[in-house]
């Protein structure tokens, strides 16, 4: 691995490779204060039922994390959940007991930092997610969880993503075990899907490993790139569009599948590859006909690799994480078949502490 050695060359290889370890690591250290409300009242959090409203707060894929986990409080708690890209909170309308839950690797983008004072009203709780207890938004915070992805190297946020969405998730899973309002039944199904991603990151880490190397040179020479999804997957197209861009410095976009025939849809030609994560709405299926029908190439991201037959199971509220990984792979294949940096994309740092 990047800390400990591993089997490419470049950091960003080796942690996706390390998410099924990370994703146990989370899981060790919050799982066993779920089921009993634990983590949360540990945390020092005020009880689940005085939240009126979630704030995700982040930028990049720390917010993309922050979609997935506010999905858990608007799917299982009922709350109305507010996604905040930081470089625009000044626009926030302030209420009365917000949780305002700050996700960030570093701890230390200035958007992040810059958007607490907008965000600093009476009856806030702020919670801050990071991969730094030690950083500037952690002491600024009411509370804060370390996600424990370890150091990340690669400027490309691979590892600290399945760590902040586990870490997010748990903590939002344990402040619903301990609330009247919440379907325990609902609770429990959670817990139990959780708990098998470490085997799913690495079931798909296997599954897509022989055909990333042919959809690379399939897309090659594709100068741009659609990535749909649907309800809970799409985030992830967002992703996975982040990531493509990123890594091969090719446009992708990322649309909910539905808004395909309200404009996108012309951007489809003959080969244009679109890259679409299926958490089972079956309404994908007209959308994807809808790009076959224009010669577009679909790749459809379901289960944990490239044929799901077998493993097609409702995503939970925060989405098939594991949709995730091909994603990643594919856009670091196709980097280094374009000759790019992997682990330093150009124009990129790893931490932004400029506005
Ligand atoms: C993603 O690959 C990027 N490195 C970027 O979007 C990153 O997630 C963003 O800059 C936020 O950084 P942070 O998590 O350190 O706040």
């Amino acid at each position: 691995t990047a800390e400990h050695g591993g089997r490419f060359d470049d950091h960003m290889g080796n942690e996706i490779d390390e998410q099924p370890a990370v994703a146990a690591r989370v899981l060790d250290a919050f799982a066993g204060g779920i089921a009993d409300g634990s983590l949360w009242r540990s945390l020092g959090l005020a009880g689940f039922d005085r939240i009126h409203r979630v704030v995700v707060l982040g930028c990049g894929t720390s917010l993309h994390a922050g979609i997935a986990i506010g999905r858990v409080f608007s799917d299982l708690g009922h709350l109305p959940v507010t996604a905040l890209v930081a470089s625009e909170a000044s626009s926030f309308v302030p209420e009365p007991h917000t949780l305002v839950i700050a996700i960030s690797q570093s701890g230390e983008t200035a958007d992040i930092l810059r958007a607490l004072d907008a965000l600093s009203f009476p009856d806030r709780t702020l919670l801050a997610l990071t991969n730094n207890p030690y950083s500037s938004l952690a002491r600024e915070a009411d509370a804060v969880i370390d996600c424990l992805a370890g150091v990340e190297i690669g400027v490309a946020a691979t590892k600290t993503f399945v760590a902040q969405v586990m870490t997010g998730v748990a903590v939002a899973l344990s402040g619903l075990c301990g609330s009247a309002r919440v379907d325990r039944v609902d609770a429990r199904a959670a817990l139990e899907a959780l708990t098998e991603t470490p085997l799913r990151l690495d079931a798909a880490l296997r599954g897509w490993s022989d055909s990333i190397p042919l959809l690379t040179e399939e897309f090659a020479d594709a100068s741009g790139f659609l990535f749909l999804g649907r309800g809970s997957g799409v985030v992830y197209a967002a992703e996975g569009a982040l990531k493509l861009k990123e890594l091969t410095y090719r446009w992708a976009e990322h649309q909910p599948a539905g808004e395909l025939k309200h404009g996108p849809l012309a951007l489809v030609e003959n080969g244009t590859p679109v890259l679409a994560v299926d958490v089972g709405d079956r309404r994908l299926d007209i959308n994807i006909a809808e790009v076959l029908a224009r010669g577009g190439r679909v790749v459809r991201i379901a289960g944990v690799g490239p044929d799901p037959v077998g493993d097609l199971r409702p995503a939970p509220p925060w989405g098939p994480l594991e949709a995730v990984v091909p994603l990643q792979l594919f856009a670091r294949s196709l980097a280094i078949r374009l000759d790019r940096n992997v682990d330093k994309p150009r124009n990129l740092a790893k931490s932004v502490t400029v506005d």
